[in-house]
């Protein structure tokens, strides 16, 4: 069998392989999952600086901003069981550094209210960057807030401020009981029907834990599009051959 009949022949099962393998690829287990994404923060135990901030924060104060009364309290306690409890407030709280403890009184002039909400949130995906910012970003929610409208959800809405806890825990704001709580608020999703909180909310369509539905049409196009452009690759090389065979020939 000469080289050109040969690979015309081979041609179908490696496009096949091909093929096989990108599907593979497509499938194989997403990153989503909680314990992958958790076990990628190498953040180390730290929790000793935060009892100074809690010295004042604890207390149950407020402060001034623009003739508005804002809550400064922080839960000690709740924040320590918090799946923070581990880490500084500093991490999230950078502007609040050793002169603010020396000199409290000093306004660090961060947002109020919903701006603060959004900008903070922001900072989640410092460290949670990957599959649940991606998915946020994707969902309503954050191509809203990306778009300025600040009433939509942002991480601290759904997830909780000081007192976040893994969804798993029933305790969680995120826990399959509280959710439809949590989404039900007034200034959400009040009278949404019941089961509108059921189903995944990170959701990536390209993940094999996304809605069936979702995941399928997601491969069908991924597969059309790999076909499409492997498909070039052996015509190309068919088409040299040929011209290569036809030169001999002369
Ligand atoms: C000596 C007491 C004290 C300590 C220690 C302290 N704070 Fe404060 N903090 C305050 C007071 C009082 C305010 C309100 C300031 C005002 O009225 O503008 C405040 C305000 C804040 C604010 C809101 C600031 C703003 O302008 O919006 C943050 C955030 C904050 N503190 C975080 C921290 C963190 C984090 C620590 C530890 C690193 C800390 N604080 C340590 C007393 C303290
Ligand atoms: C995981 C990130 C994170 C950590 C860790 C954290 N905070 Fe916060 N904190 C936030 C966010 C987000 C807000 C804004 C919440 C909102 O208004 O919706 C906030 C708000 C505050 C405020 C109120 C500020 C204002 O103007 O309303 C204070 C005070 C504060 N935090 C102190 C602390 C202290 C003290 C600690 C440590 C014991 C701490 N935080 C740890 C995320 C964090
Ligand atoms: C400085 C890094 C850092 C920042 C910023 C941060 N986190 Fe975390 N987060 C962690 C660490 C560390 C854990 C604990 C992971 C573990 O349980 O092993 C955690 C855990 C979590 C969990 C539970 C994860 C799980 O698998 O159980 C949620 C939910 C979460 N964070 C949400 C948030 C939100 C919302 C914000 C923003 C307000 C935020 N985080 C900001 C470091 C951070
Ligand atoms: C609309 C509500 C909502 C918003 C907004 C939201 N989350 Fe979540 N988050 C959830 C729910 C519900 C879960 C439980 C798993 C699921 O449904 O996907 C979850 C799960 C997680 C987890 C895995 C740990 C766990 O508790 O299961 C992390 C980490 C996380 N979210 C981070 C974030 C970050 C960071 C943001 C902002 C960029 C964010 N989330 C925005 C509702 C929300």
């Amino acid at each position: 069998m000469n080289l050109a009949r040969w690979i015309r022949a081979a041609a179908l099962p490696i496009l096949g392989g091909l093929l096989l393998a990108g599907g593979l690829m497509l499938t194989s287990p997403g990153t989503a999952s909680a314990a992958s994404n958790a076990s990628q923060l190498a953040v180390p135990s730290e929790p000793d600086g935060n009892k100074a901030c809690l010295e004042c924060h604890s207390k149950n104060e407020t402060m001034n901003r623009d003739g508005k009364e804002i809550s400064i309290h922080v839960n000690g306690a709740e924040y320590a069981e918090s799946v923070h409890g581990i880490i500084s407030c500093v991490r999230c709280h950078a502007e609040a550094g050793p002169e603010h403890a020396a000199d409290p009184n000093k306004p660090l002039n961060l947002p109020t209210g919903r701006e603060l909400a959004v900008l903070k949130s922001q900072g989640c995906v410092k460290c949670h960057a990957g599959p649940y910012e991606e998915s946020y970003n994707l969902s309503f929610h954050g191509v809203a807030v990306a778009n300025g409208d600040n009433r939509a959800a942002t991480c601290v809405d759904c997830h909780g401020v000081h007192n976040i806890l893994p969804s798993r825990n029933t305790a969680s704001a995120v826990s399959p009981e509280n959710l439809a709580g949590t989404c039900g608020t007034a200034e959400c999703h009040q009278g949404a029907p019941e089961n509108f909180a059921k189903g995944k909310e990170h959701v990536i369509a390209s993940e094999k834990s996304a809605p069936a539905s979702l995941h399928l049409v997601y491969k069908f196009f991924m597969i059309l599009i790999l076909f499409d452009t492997m498909k070039d690759g052996p015509i190309v090389m068919f088409e040299l051959l040929r011209r290569l065979q036809a030169g001999r020939g002369h």
